[in-house]
C-alpha cells in the first residue's frame, strides 16, 4: 500500500493560507454577450493565422471561417471528426444543428468549458487551440449531444455517437452520464465515465481517469464527483462513492470509499488526509509536525493565535479566490542542464555559508532559538517538507536568498538546491522512522 499526502508538500511557515485553486469561485453563469464575443475572437484569430500560416488557411477555412457562429462551427468540426461510411458527415451535422437548436443549454455548457480550459491549463493557449486541437473538449462537447439523444429516446443513436467517439478520440463517455458545465477534460486520452457518473460544474479530468463502476451491481454504480473536484492524471474511482467539493484525488490513486468535501486523497487505496477539512488552525499545526518534527503550538495557544493573526493581517483586504502575487514559491526555469550538486557546494560556501554555517547548522541566539535557520541536520526540516524537493527549494532561493540581496541565476539556484538536498536530515515522518531512514 503507498499512500501519500500531496497537499502536505507546502513548506513551513512560508506559506500560510488555505491553498485556494484559482476556480474555486468561478461563476457557473456566462458574462453578458460572453458567446457572441468568443466567436468574434475565435474568428479574429482564425483569420489571422490562416494568413501567417498559409499551410492551415483551408483548415481555418471550414472549421471557423466560413461558419456564421461558434455552434455551426462546432457542429462542422464535430460531424466531421465522426462521420463514417453509412453515416454521412451531412447527416451527422443535420442531427446536431438539431440537438443544438432543441437544447441550447448544450452551447451554453460548451462556453463554459472554453473558459475552463483556458483559465485551468497553463498550456491550453487560446481559445482557438481549445476549439480546434483539445479532443477533451470537443469529446466532451460530443457527449453533450449524445446525451441529449439519450434523454431523447433516441439511445441506439446515443450509443453509436459514444462509440464513435471512443474510437475517434480514445475517450468512453456513457451518454446516460451526467456532465456538469465549465469542465475541463484535460488530455483526454483513456478518460473512462460510466453510465451513472456525475460530474459537477467546474470540474477538471486529466487523462485516463475512471470514473467505473465495481462490477458487481446493475443499477446506481458509478461515482459522483461534486462541484469544482480535480481528478488527476490515472485515478480509478470505482463504485457509487461520492466525491466531495473541491476535493482533490492524486494521480493513479484508487478510490473506493467518499472523499470529503475539499479534502486531498491519495495512494491505493486513495486515504483521505481526514474525514473533514482541515481547519487553518490545523493546517498551521501540520507544518510543525510534518515538515519541521516539531511540537505543534496548542490550538489556544498564544502562538497559534499570533499565527493567526499573522496570517489574518496578510490576507486583510484580499479578494478570495485571486492568486496573489508572492503567494507560494516561483518556479525555476529549465535550464537546460541538470541540477549539479558538486557546483551547488561552491556556490553554497561562496554565498551562504556566512550565514548558515559551513556545514548548515544556521546560528543560534544567546537563548538557544536560531536567528538564522540551520538547512539540514538535526534542527532542520524534514525529508517530507517542500524544501526537501529540488525544484521547490530552488524556487524559494531564487526569490529570497541570500537574505536581502535574492540574485541567484536559475542555474545556481538548482545547483545549490541539489546540494542542500544530499544532505543528512529527518526522515518523513508520513513514511514510519524505519520506512523513511532507509529511504535516502
Ligand atoms: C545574510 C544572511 C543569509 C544569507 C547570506 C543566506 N541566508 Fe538563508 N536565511 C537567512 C535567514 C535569517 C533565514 C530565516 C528567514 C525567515 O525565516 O524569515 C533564512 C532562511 C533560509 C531558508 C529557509 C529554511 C527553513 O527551514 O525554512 C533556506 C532554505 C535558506 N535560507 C537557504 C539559503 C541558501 C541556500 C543561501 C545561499 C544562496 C542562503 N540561504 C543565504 C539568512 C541568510
Amino acid at each position: 500500500m503507498t499512500r501519500a499526502y500531496a497537499d502536505m508538500d507546502a513548506p513551513p511557515l512560508h506559506a500560510l493560507g488555505e491553498r485556494v485553486p484559482s476556480h474555486w469561485s468561478m461563476p457557473s453563469s456566462l458574462p453578458p454577450g460572453g458567446g457572441a464575443n468568443l466567436w468574434l475572437h475565435l474568428h479574429d484569430h482564425a483569420r489571422l493565422q490562416a494568413a501567417s500560416e498559409p499551410l492551415l488557411a483551408a483548415h481555418l477555412q471550414s472549421c471557423v471561417l466560413q461558419h456564421a457562429d461558434i455552434q455551426a462551427a462546432l457542429n462542422h468540426v464535430l460531424s466531421r471528426k465522426l462521420a463514417m461510411p453509412g453515416i454521412s458527415e451531412a447527416a451527422l451535422s443535420g442531427l446536431i444543428r438539431q440537438c443544438l437548436a432543441d437544447a441550447p443549454d448544450i452551447g451554453h455548457c460548451m462556453l463554459l468549458d472554453m473558459r475552463a480550459a483556458l483559465e485551468r491549463d497553463p498550456a491550453a493557449h487560446d481559445r482557438l487551440n481549445v476549439f480546434l486541437n483539445q479532443k477533451g473538449f470537443q469529446a466532451l462537447q460530443a457527449h453533450r449531444i449524445a446525451h441529449h439523444l439519450w434523454g431523447s429516446q433516441r439511445q441506439s443513436l446515443a450509443l453509436f455517437l459514444q462509440g464513435r467517439v471512443s474510437e475517434v478520440y480514445a475517450m468512453d463517455i456513457h451518454p446516460a452520464a451526467r456532465i456538469g458545465s465549465g469542465v475541463f477534460i484535460d488530455h483526454g486520452t483513456g478518460v473512462v465515465i460510466g453510465e451513472t457518473a456525475t460530474v459537477g460544474n467546474e470540474c477538471t479530468i486529466f487523462q485516463d481517469v475512471t470514473l467505473g463502476g465495481t462490477g458487481k451491481h446493475g443499477g446506481d454504480r458509478h461515482p459522483k464527483v461534486d462541484r469544482g473536484a480535480m481528478i488527476c492524471a490515472g485515478a480509478k474511482i470505482l463504485g457509487n462513492v461520492r466525491i466531495g467539493a473541491h476535493a482533490k484525488v492524486g494521480a493513479g490513486s484508487v478510490v473506493l470509499t467518499d472523499v470529503p468535501a475539499g479534502a486531498t486523497a491519495v495512494g491505493v487505496p486513495a486515504a483521505a488526509k481526514s474525514d473533514r477539512v482541515a481547519t487553518l488552525a490545523e493546517r498551521v499545526q501540520q507544518c510543525f509536525t510534518f515538515s519541521m518534527n516539531g511540537l505543534p503550538p496548542p490550538l489556544d495557544s498564544q502562538e497559534m493565535a499570533a499565527l493567526l493573526a499573522y496570517s489574518q493581517w496578510l490576507a486583510r483586504n484580499r479578494p478570495i479566490g485571486v492568486e496573489q502575487p508572492g503567494r507560494g514559491f516561483p518556479t525555476v526555469a529549465r535550464t537546460g542542464s541538470d541540477p549539479n550538486p558538486l557546483r551547488g557546494k561552491a556556490h553554497y560556501a561562496r554565498r551562504c555559508a556566512s550565514c548558515h554555517g559551513a556545514h548548515g547548522e544556521g546560528q543560534k541566539t544567546a537563548s538557544d532559538s536560531y536567528s538564522v535557520p540551520p538547512l539540514w541536520g538535526f534542527d532542520s526540516y524534514n525529508k517530507g517538507a517542500g524544501m526537501h524537493r529540488i525544484d521547490l527549494l530552488a524556487g524559494f532561493l531564487k526569490a529570497n536568498m541570500p537574505l536581502g540581496n535574492p540574485d541567484l541565476s536559475d542555474q545556481e539556484a538548482l545547483d545549490i538546491a541539489a546540494w542542500v538536498r544530499l544532505q543528512e536530515r529527518w526522515p518523513d515522518p508520513r513514511k514510519g522512522l524505519l520506512g523513511g531512514l532507509l529511504e535516502r
